[in-house]
């Protein structure tokens, strides 16, 4: 079982959509195991987007990703870093299909509305930045035996 990091970012807690998120994984049949909604503090929010630092759009993202409290989850499943990434759509909400998140609720790539993984390495780097192993709950699902095979 794999897996990833998820974050509602700002602008989704903003506009209420926490709910249709987390029930459009939900019902997948991805289960969530950790979820806290926490203001990122700057120093977090840089090495979380290290990766990104000297872009045009560093500062700004920066700016957007600590501008407000964001909600923070873990979730597990079958193949779960490419699963939440297609629930999540482009990262350009304008290039994003209609029925992915950024496709149905986003407009602007400084505005995507949602944060997924990108591989397992990096599932593993965000949910150690954000989360203590301790926050992470183990239990079973009544419905995992009809999830996969
Ligand atoms: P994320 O890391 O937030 O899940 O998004 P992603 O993998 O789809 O996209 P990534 O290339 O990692 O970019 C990280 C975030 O930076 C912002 N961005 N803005 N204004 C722009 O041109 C631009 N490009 C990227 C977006 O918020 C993107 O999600
Ligand atoms: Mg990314």
């Amino acid at each position: 079982m794999e897996r990833t990091f998820v974050m509602v970012k700002p602008d989704g807690v903003q506009r209420a959509l926490i709910g249709n998120i987390v029930s459009r994984l939900e019902r997948k049949g991805l289960k969530v195991i950790a979820m806290k909604i926490y203001r990122i503090p700057r120093d977090i929010a840089e090495r979380f987007y290290a990766e990104h630092k000297g872009k045009q759009f560093y500062d700004g993202l920066i700016n957007y990703i600590t501008s407000g409290p964001a909600v923070c989850m873990v979730w597990e499943g079958h193949e779960a870093v490419s699963v939440v990434r297609a629930i999540m759509g482009k990262t350009n909400p304008a290039e994003a299909q209609p029925g992915t998140v950024r496709g149905d609720f986003a407009l602007h790539p400084g505005r995507n509305a949602i944060h997924g993984s990108d591989s397992q390495a990096s599932a593993k780097r965000e949910i150690n930045l954000l989360f203590n192993d301790y926050e992470l709950i183990d239990y079973r699902r009544i419905d995992a035996e009809w999830l996969v095979e």
